[in-house]
């Protein structure tokens, strides 16, 4: 089999595989997503590499007791030491240096985050996310970690989930009273959504800080990462939230969640601590929600729709793109019910 080819049922995109302050200087990780086993290592001069677990010398898994070197990872087996971009530079115990391989992966850090590019022909990349002015700006608090999730699902059912306006006031009651599209964009790789939204205060800090009405503004790019920028009585007060949505799938049956976020410093001190911790404890809340649905549903090709479900078959054919297989082959069209402009 080439090495270069991958499993095609995965999307091939940009996925966060870990959060850089996991990974210091020197730090090795063993990981696995997409029913393979990595190695990720950070090397002295603070750059992130990605390979293939297993030494290609006697087959140890060099995430387990391997060490960083300079720029390189040894094997903790017989010593062979391994490039970052996988070649064979030494072996302890010969002048020969074996014409071997392993594996490696783009790697990029934004925002906080250590992304890899997945693809099932082995591609390169041909987009970036981009860095976002909030992340490390003062006026922001520093982007933290809301929660992750090993999830019993798929991306298609986890992008499915994120689009989905009409089951916000309805599975999400208690945040949602009211969810409406106001417009869909898609640019390549990337889709942006934006919704108007009422919410119910109950969770919300007793309606004493967050008003009623809001937008949100959510970009994807790619189907494992987006970012959401919630906005309450813009020009007003400027109440301000910003959520990451990483989604990884680990195999074909888990998909690993982990959601970020940060709060615009627009309050005195005491206040945005306050917002902060509402706005971290309602997200988590609200997508421990989203999880039995997620886990137990099944994918539906063809669902009825109307205009209140959300942009679902937009979303579906942007997605498509991800795919090695031809746009069109993936079944995105359904029957839709009711004066509908959701296609
Ligand atoms: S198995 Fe890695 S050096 Fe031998
Ligand atoms: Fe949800």
């Amino acid at each position: 089999m080439n090495s270069n080819v991958l499993d095609s049922t995965f999307l091939n995109s940009w996925f966060r595989v870990a959060i850089s302050q996991e990974l210091p200087a020197k730090k090795v990780i063993p990981l696995r997503y997409f029913g393979k086993d990595f190695v990720l290592f950070r090397a002295e001069n603070g750059t992130p590499y990605l390979l293939d677990a297993h030494c290609p010398h006697m087959g140890a898994h060099l995430g387990y007791t391997g060490t960083v070197k300079d720029e390189t990872i040894r094997c903790p087996y017989h010593g062979w030491l391994w490039s970052g971009r996988g070649h064979c530079v030494n072996v302890p115990y010969t002048n020969k240096q074996p014409k071997i391989q392993i594996k490696s992966y783009p790697v990029r850090e934004v925002n906080g985050l250590i992304l890899m590019y997945y693809h099932g022909q082995g591609k390169s990349p041909d987009w970036e996310i981009p860095e976002l002015p909030e992340y490390n700006s003062s006026q922001w608090t520093p982007l933290r970690l809301v929660r992750r999730w090993k999830a019993r699902t798929n991306l298609k059912n986890y992008l499915d989930n994120s689009i989905d306006v009409a089951h916000l006031s309805q599975l999400h009651s208690q945040t949602f009273r009211a969810a409406k599209t106001e417009s869909i964009k898609v640019d390549g790789p990337v889709l942006t959504h934006t919704m108007s939204q009422k919410y119910n205060l109950s969770s919300l800090a007793g309606g004493k800080i967050i008003p009623e009405d809001g937008s949100v503004t959510t970009t994807y790019y790619g189907p494992g990462y987006d970012v959401s920028f919630y906005w309450w009585a813009k020009g007003i007060i400027e109440l301000g939230l910003l959520q990451i949505f990483t989604g990884t799938p680990i195999d074909k049956d888990y998909l690993d969640i982990q959601i970020f976020f940060s709060v615009k410093k627009s309050l005195p001190p005491p206040l945005n601590l306050i917002l902060a911790a509402i706005a971290k404890r309602d997200t988590a809340m609200t997508f421990e929600q989203d999880i039995p649905i997620l886990e137990n549903k099944i994918y539906l090709t063809h669902p009825p729709l109307y205009e209140g479900d959300g942009p679902i078959l937009q979303t579906r054919r942007w997605a498509s793109q991800f795919y090695e297989v031809q746009a069109g082959t993936e079944a995105v069209s359904a029957p839709v019910i009711g004066d509908n402009n959701n296609r």
